[in-house]
């Protein structure tokens, strides 16, 4: 073993009774630091010294074998030195910093390294400056899974999704994962369908958005029309991922208002924008900014109807980011998957009421035709030959597992208990939120478990919902 092994050792020691971090902690030789104890020596006082001298046979197991001194680039050049100290707001220096470790710039990559504990500690201590992911209600994200779980993510973070070759069970446990999904939305044959595993609804949107089109310009040469024009339908509380699809892909966005007494994207909307230029109409099961699942049953007959009358097939996407998870379980009667032939794929987020930890969306084709072959690329490079249709390559693949954990450990009856308690905690607040005053409850978690209240009509002028303060001019 060379030195530079050394630095791989964990350096699990305790502080000794009072002594503070920086005169204690152990500076044992690092692969990127060099020796620093002689011009530690130099700087500290007396009194550290002899403490440190004391603990260091104890905490340091390199003590013997310190070599000679390396000084900091800071200490050889002053001129360096006394820059990093003027411009000592833009860096991050911590007191446990040991003697001889460089303040690290904020914006620019140190030119010496750290020891682990170090750098550990810095961002350690920044983070505690983020919000409590415990308290973010904001995204609806999973921000808490059982200690299994964590010791299944910890076991499974090194692994690359796209290693399909390499990480052979995990790609079987993907591909469970996408029979199961198929199965719980109804595919008509969930063992012959493809799906694929993304990072988030917003990926899984994207190749759901690109296979509509793709099928619409087959559709369209097929037939000698020109394909210079696509649009896509959705309603104008529509999530930001669809208005980067279109603006991404080329695609004109056409948009159905809602109005405050009609929340979603209703039928009469949907025929009064679509023309043989649409690759598809894309309902949300579960509006993100008011849980409502808009009406994806009514609107796939108003499109058959459509299809009767003119022969325009046009078909539909279910963005079921948050529903695709809730309805199966809390409204197994509600029809508004597979079940219709119009909607030929559906997404989901895992990591939204799918309750794992953020990093994993799906998207299951109704059948294997519905994902136009010409858009999976086969790559051989990593041994075998591994179909792929995806926006990015390589991929953690813990969180796929940890879907996998959850469909195995819940069960159905586990997840309709989770989701049961959620949409109960909804009802308890909206019930709650009704009886004060200023408060209006619009959507109380009877779609996907998500509660929204406004602020009642001329109630004050004062304050938003948001709590800021409006300014208000006194002449
Ligand atoms: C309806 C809908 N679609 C897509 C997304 C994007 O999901 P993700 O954060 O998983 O990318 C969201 C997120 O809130 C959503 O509500």
């Amino acid at each position: 073993m060379n030195s530079h092994d050394n630095s791989y050792h964990p350096y699990l020691i305790p502080f000794g009774p009072s002594l503070s971090i920086n005169q204690t902690y152990s500076t044992s030789p690092n692969l990127y630091m060099g020796n620093q104890p002689p011009s530690f020596i130099k700087l500290t006082p007396k009194k550290t010294l002899r403490t440190r001298s004391l603990w260091k046979p104890i905490y340091d197991p390199y003590y013997n074998f310190l070599g000679p001194v390396k000084r900091s680039r800071s200490t050889r050049c002053p001129r360096r030195h006394a820059q990093m100290m003027s411009h000592h707001k833009a860096s991050v220096n911590p007191t446990y910093f040991r003697n001889g470790e460089e303040p690290a710039p904020r914006f620019r990559m140190p030119d010496q390294g750290m020891l682990p504990e170090s750098a550990y500690q810095m961002i350690h201590d920044e983070m505690a400056l983020d919000g409590k992911p415990k308290h973010n209600l904001a995204t609806f994200v999973t921000t808490w899974m059982e200690s299994s779980a964590d010791r299944l993510y910890a076991e499974a973070f090194n692994k690359n999704l796209i290693d399909k070759c390499e990480y052979q069970q995990t790609t079987s446990i993907e591909k469970r994962c996408i029979r199961m999904l198929a199965d719980l939305w109804h595919a008509p044959y969930p063992h012959k369908t493809v799906g694929v595993s993304t990072t988030g609804s917003s990926e899984a949107c994207m190749l759901g958005g690109l296979a509509l089109k793709r099928r619409w310009q087959k559709a369209r040469k097929k037939q000698g029309k020109p394909i210079d024009r696509p649009n896509i339908v959705f309603s104008s509380a529509v999530q930001i991922v669809w208005e980067k699809f279109a603006n991404y892909w080329d695609v004109e966005p056409r948009y159905v208002n809602i109005a405050p007494n009609r929340l979603w994207m209703d039928p009469e909307g949907v025929l009064a924008v679509v023309d043989e230029n649409t690759i598809g109409v894309i309902p949300m099961l579960g509006v993100t900014y008011t849980g409502i699942y808009e009406p994806v049953a009514v609107i796939a007959k108003a499109l058959d109807e459509l299809q009767s009358r003119t022969g325009l097939d046009i078909p539909i996407h279910v963005d079921a980011a948050s529903g695709g998870f809730i309805a199966p379980f809390l409204q197994p009667d509600l029809v508004w998957d597979f079940q219709l032939s119009r909607v030929k794929s559906i997404n989901v987020s895992g990591h939204k009421y799918g309750l794992v930890y953020p990093g994993i969306g799906w998207i299951i084709w109704r059948e294997a035709e519905d994902l136009p072959e010409d858009l999976i690329f086969h790559v051989s490079y990593l041994g075998g030959n591994i179909p792929t249709f995806a926006l990015s390559f390589s991929r953690p693949s813990a969180q796929v597992l940890l879907q996998y954990y959850n469909f195995i450990r819940l069960g159905r009856s586990g997840y309709y208990e989770v989701q049961r308690v959620s949409q109960s905690v909804a009802h308890f607040l909206s019930n709650e939120i009704q009886t004060i005053e200023p408060f209006d409850v619009l959507t109380n978690g009877s779609d996907i478990p998500v509660l929204t209240w406004r602020l009642k009509e001329g109630f004050t002028s004062n304050w938003d919902l948001m709590g800021n303060l409006k300014i208000v001019f006194y002449s």
